[in-house]
């Protein structure tokens, strides 16, 4: 048997920049309920959520990711021809193939990086960068770049009330590269398969491909409505409440520090009550900056954790070199929480 050059990477990775990117349109509740019956008292109340970014059809998936990895490849001090790996998690790309990473990679002026998608939901981002830690310790890639990136006004049912106001469109992005010190703790994370269908698409879309057109959701205009995100809000809710927080607990004890050694936790942004919930169960001091970025973002799903990062850190509520607790959960059902240090 030949011997095998083992590969070498960095003894540990870490986050060296971050970016965000929100499209310009800022649409406030007063938008949402013009075709449900709601109020701004009760989406406030209910989910936190005032305002959330809607993309324009020039700010496409691709184009939002660039603009955000532009930022966190400037952050993090590197150029894109640096970069080996990018790592793209969206569900809101609808081409099948090619994957949207090869495009982004492209666009950014990489030099022939490895790129792929993933589909992992709002633990997307928690997903991509366990691999890019892993790339850059087994050494396939010195840099990897992770984004999370999603349209969900293109996946949103304005009429369905449970889900109308929840969503919202961006891209966050992160240049993962060596580090001296570990500053990328263990992952903690799963999937629950069993509750796949508590957050699902309205309609597959192989539906379409028979022209049988019965049973499909039809919008009040009477013409057949495009594949919507629905959930069953209160078992999803549950679902975050008591088992989210017990994942991030063990995120800290796998990283081997409390919560009294942390500076920042960054929640995926689902409902402000979830994460009032988990904070309280954590039992987190008061020095502990909290994400609550859903309030202006709503659920932009993989985006949520990098957007969130990227905003604590250029309003200064958060600093270079603070420890963070991050955590996703979402669609499959699936979750990934890690500690960092934030770039
Ligand atoms: C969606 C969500 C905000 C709804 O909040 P909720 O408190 O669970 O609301 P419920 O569905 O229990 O409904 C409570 C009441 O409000 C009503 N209601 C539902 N949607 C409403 C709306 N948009 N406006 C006004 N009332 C509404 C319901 O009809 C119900 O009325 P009733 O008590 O008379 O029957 C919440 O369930 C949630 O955030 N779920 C988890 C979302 C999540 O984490 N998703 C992860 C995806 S990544």
């Amino acid at each position: 048997m030949a011997k095998i050059k083992p590969s070498k990477g960095a003894p540990y990775a870490r986050i060296l920049g971050v970016g965000g990117y929100r499209p310009t349109r800022v649409v406030p509740n007063e938008v949402i309920l013009e075709t449900i019956d709601s109020s701004d008292e009760w989406i406030r109340s209910r989910s936190g959520i005032e305002t959330r970014h809607w993309a324009s059809p020039e700010e496409t998936v691709a184009a939002m990711s660039v603009e955000a990895s532009g930022k966190a490849i400037a952050d993090a001090g590197i150029e894109a021809a640096q970069i080996g790996a990018v790592v793209v998690s969206t569900v809101s790309h609808f081409s099948q193939t090619p994957a949207i990473a090869t495009e982004i990679a492209d666009r950014l002026g990489t030099d022939k990086a490895a790129a792929f998608d993933i589909s992992a939901g709002c633990a997307g981002f928690g997903y991509g960068l366990t691999l890019a830690k892993g790339m850059v310790v087994e050494g396939s890639a010195e840099y990897v770049l992770v984004i999370g990136v999603e349209r969900l006004s293109d996946l949103t049912d304005l009429e369905d009330r449970a889900t109308a106001f929840l969503f919202g469109d961006g891209a966050g992005a992160v240049v993962v590269g060596p580090a001296k010190e570990p500053a990328i703790g263990p992952t903690v994370w799963g999937s629950e398969g069993d509750k796949s269908q508590t957050i699902k698409q309205t309609v597959s879309w192989d539906r379409f491909r028979s022209g049988d057109v019965s049973g499909l959701p039809v919008a009040a205009d009477g013409t057949i409505k495009f594949p919507a995100i629905t959930q069953e809000g209160q078992a999803v809710f549950r679902w975050a409440v008591f088992e989210m927080a017990k994942v991030a607990q063990q995120a800290l004890d796998a990283a081997g520090i409390t919560a009294d050694d942390l500076d920042v936790f960054i929640p995926h942004q689902a409902n402000v009550r979830i994460i009032d919930s988990m904070v309280k169960t954590l039992k987190l001091p008061e020095h502990v900056t909290v994400a609550r970025d859903i309030r202006t973002t709503g659920n932009t799903s993989a985006a949520s954790i990098p957007l969130a990062m990227e905003r604590l850190l250029a309003t200064g509520e958060a600093k270079s070199g603070d420890t963070a607790l991050v955590i996703g959960f979402g669609a499959g059902l699936v979750y990934a929480a890690t500690v960092v240090t934030l770039p």
